[in-house]
């Protein structure tokens, strides 16, 4: 592949979104950023904020990113799916960096239902379509079945390929 530097930014409350995060890094020799939400999301009330914030489309307070989005080729970006809709850490880094975005790519992770939507939203606040997008199912990064989904994805962000108009779409559901 031709050399584009590359940066994975995501968020994850459970380690899910994390591992492909990490495996699209090594696959990519890609940069990567954490969003780190600074009100608490763990445990039960912190699982009805998440529901509420998603659902609401409001942004949560993130810590300060130490990685400037201007300075690379391609920025992928991953969320959990949260009721239907991205995660409220990740539309707030969105919201913060759209006028900073290169070409983009989006994945999720997900119990099984709402990628697209998720997808839909973050479109809309990038302001750009992603290059390709991925949604993985929880159940198939703890069983370990990603790895060819993975692989197309990258195979579709390689510069010979791009698409603007239309994404490459690549899903682990049957
Ligand atoms: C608050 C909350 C809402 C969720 N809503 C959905 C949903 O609407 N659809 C879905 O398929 N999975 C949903 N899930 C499951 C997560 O998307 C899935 O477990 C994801 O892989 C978690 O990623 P993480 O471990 O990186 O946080 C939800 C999980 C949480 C915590």
């Amino acid at each position: 592949m031709a050399e584009q530097k590359t940066l994975v930014v995501y968020y994850s409350r459970t380690g899910t979104t994390r591992q492909i995060a990490h495996a699209l890094a090594n696959a990519l020799y890609a940069d990567t950023e954490e969003i780190v939400a600074t009100g608490n999301h763990a445990g039960v009330f912190g699982y009805l904020r998440s529901v509420i914030e998603a659902r609401r489309r409001t942004s949560s307070a993130i810590a300060a990113v130490k990685k400037d989005p201007s300075a690379y080729d391609l920025v992928i970006v991953g969320t959990p799916v949260w009721a239907w809709s991205l995660s409220s850490p990740v539309r707030a880094w969105l919201a913060a960096n759209k006028e900073h975005l290169p070409a983009v790519a989006f994945f999720c992770t997900l119990g099984g239902a709402g990628g697209d939507k998720a997808f839909g939203q973050m479109q809309e606040i990038a302001g750009k379509p992603p290059r390709a997008t991925l949604a993985v199912n929880a159940a198939d990064v703890i069983a370990d079945r990603y790895a060819p989904a993975l692989a197309s994805f990258v195979t579709a962000l390689e510069p010979g390929r791009r698409s603007e108009t239309t994404p490459s779409k690549t899903s682990t559901a049957a």
